[in-house]
């Protein structure tokens, strides 16, 4: 249970909600589709990110901006800005006015591109949330760990649903002594990694 949502947050919460439901089964195309994580995973991505060490928060992969959303709760509570990226214009625009509509664009920084070529660019990642395409994965990962703080949060969807395309990329966290990780069974399946102070 998360309390005290605003009102214009939940109103865009619901209606992306609806617009996902409605997409898994009325056969739009995967690029179109929402494809957005679970409530019960947002209010563990919001629990996460607000509990995380003081340092950047990033999401690779927004959508129509419905995680960001719940991301948007922790930066209220513990101050600065979520930096999300998204690679295609379609949802970017979406995402735009979405958190618009939302009033978070003060909480929320929106970057239209791939987030593969903007990783470089941050430092002092104290929480990342990885939902783009599942291929993509490891390379991230890779990007990101250098980058994160000690006691730093990285957490990846899908991994249930998604168990044998990323058997290779849990192979790869569990045998980083960078990480302590598991994998949670709420939603598709959540990755969550703790970077170690030292390995
Ligand atoms: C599963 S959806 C994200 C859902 C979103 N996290 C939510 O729960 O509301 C994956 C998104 O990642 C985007 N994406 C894929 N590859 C990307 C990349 N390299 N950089 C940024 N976004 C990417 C896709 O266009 C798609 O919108």
């Amino acid at each position: 249970m998360f309390h005290n949502i605003p009102k214009p947050i939940l109103e865009q919460m619901a209606a992306l909600e609806e617009q996902d439901a409605k997409d898994r089964i009325d056969g739009t195309p995967m690029h179109k589709r929402l494809r957005q994580i679970p409530p019960e995973t947002g209010q563990l991505l919001a629990l996460l990110a607000a509990s995380a060490p003081s340092g950047l928060c990033i999401e690779l992969g927004t959508s129509a901006g419905y995680s960001g959303l719940w991301l948007s709760l922790a930066m209220a509570l513990r101050g600065g800005k979520l930096v999300t990226f998204e690679l295609l214009p379609e949802k970017a625009e979406m995402a735009r006015k979405t958190f618009k509509k939302a009033k978070v664009e003060n909480l929320v920084e929106l970057v239209h591109g791939d987030a593969r070529g903007h990783i470089a660019m941050y430092d002092e990642i104290a929480f990342c949330f990885m939902d783009t395409e599942k291929e993509m994965y490891t390379d991230l990962y890779d990007a990101v760990v250098p980058r994160l703080l000690p006691g730093g949060l990285l957490l990846a969807d899908n991994l249930l649903s998604h168990a044998d395309s990323l058997a290779d990329f849990l192979t790869h966290v569990r045998a980083d002594a960078r990480m302590d990780s598991v994998v949670v069974p709420i939603g598709s399946g959540v990755l969550l990694g703790r970077k170690r102070a030292t390995p």
